[in-house]
């Protein structure tokens, strides 16, 4: 999607916006999840499973998304097939007109329930993966038996014709199985992959030191996705997530804050981003007390750093604020205290060289053991 695709819509009467709604959503149905991993990228307060929305909110939420324009929803968590109406909420998202992608560790599918999906007419299935073998997967995830699970399900999706993308989020601890993870997407039959590097907020930066990368496993990594990218071009579509750390410039966080994006939360919060709840003294509009178009256009949240009069030097005169938009508000805020600030991954930030040596220092520690994400208990101590 470009930039382009989203100048189309304002409110009667309003005055001509560089906005206008996205055409995809991320439906977070829960913070609920089996697995534990150790960058999970929910908040840090977890919602609990009593304040989720009902099947009949979801499917009015849906409705009005269809009404807007939207075309595709993202149905993601925690782990989403945690949620028993599931089917019903796809076979509603199918009713509507949207296109439905399943986001989900395949840790709780069956083959019987991915059938009842299927027939529901989900269009597509991302599963996550955490390393390319049991040991590091399992490790990682925090959940024994779940990479074997993982293939099984990746197996049924593409025995029912579901498109399939591979997630495979890397890190210090995962780095050297890339190349194993990039044959063992083809070897799926997956048509896309994304390789992320993990981001720094929320609980990750309670794991930074374990997982951040050295600079040299960077450019392997960087290598070995280009070499790929041509090696299977037709075969396999490769996205790529560098680590903001040893970047020079920022990237465009989610298209720009509140230009091409939103996420709803379990309880139904509309955030600008999936992190946005990280930014302590944001207030979230509900779709509970608001219609989405009225908070996509109204929302104090989406407002606050949308465009570029917001922004303070060295952003407001720099000849790239409209193609970075001063890059992420959510590393902003956690490096600097405040988002309004340049992110330190832009070489123009006057953090940005201590951001570098902050990474160098962290890759060269001794690895401490993971504290683990838990829905339960909130944390674990470190294996
Ligand atoms: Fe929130 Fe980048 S993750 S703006």
């Amino acid at each position: 999607m470009s930039a382009d695709d989203f100048r189309i819509i304002a409110p009667e009467g309003a005055a001509p916006t560089a906005y206008g709604l996205p055409l995809a959503v991320l439906a977070e149905l829960t913070h609920r999840c089996p697995l534990q991993c150790p960058y999970c990228s929910n908040p840090l307060e977890l919602e609990t499973s009593g304040a989720e929305l009902t099947t009949e909110e979801w499917c009015r939420v849906m409705t009005e998304l269809a009404d807007l324009g939207v075309l595709q929803i993202h149905f993601s968590g925690g782990e989403p097939a945690v949620r028993k109406d599931l089917v019903a909420l796809v076979r509603h998202a199918t009713e509507v007109g949207l296109y439905s992608n399943l986001i989900t560790s395949g840790v709780m599918l069956t083959k019987a329930r991915l059938v009842e999906l299927a027939d529901a007419g989900l269009a597509h299935v991302q599963i996550s993966f955490q390393g390319a073998e049991p040991g590091v997967a399992d490790r990682v995830g925090g959940f024994r038996g779940g990479h074997a699970k993982k293939l099984e399900v990746a197996r049924w999706a593409r025995a029912l014709d579901l498109p399939l993308t591979v997630n495979a989020v890397v890190h210090r601890q995962n780095l050297h199985q890339l190349p194993a993870l990039i044959d063992l997407s083809v070897e799926l039959g997956a048509a896309r992959m994304e390789v992320a590097h993990v981001q720094y907020y929320g609980w990750a930066l309670k794991n930074r030191q374990a997982l951040m990368p050295t600079r040299e496993q960077l450019d392997v990594a960087t290598e070995l996705v280009e070499a790929a990218r041509a090696r299977l071009r037709g075969v396999l579509e490769i996205d790529y997530v560098i680590p903001d750390y040893y970047a020079r410039q920022p990237k465009q966080c989610m298209g720009g804050w509140g230009r091409q994006f939103f996420n709803i939360s379990p309880s139904g919060k509309v955030l600008p981003c999936h992190a946005a709840e990280t930014i302590t003294g944001l207030r979230f509009d509900s779709v509970r007390d608001h219609p989405l178009e009225w908070i996509w256009h109204n929302s104090d949240a989406f407002n606050c750093y949308r465009g570029t009069g917001w922004m303070p030097e060295p952003c407001r005169s720099c000849d790239l604020r409209e193609v970075d938009f001063g890059g992420c508000r959510c590393q902003a805020f956690a490096l600097t205290g405040n988002a309004a600030n340049a992110d330190p991954a832009c070489a123009k930030s006057a953090r940005h060289r201590e951001l570098f040596q902050l990474a160098e220092a962290e890759s060269a520690a001794t690895p401490e053991g993971f504290l683990y994400r838990n829905f339960s208990g909130g944390s674990r101590e470190r294996r």
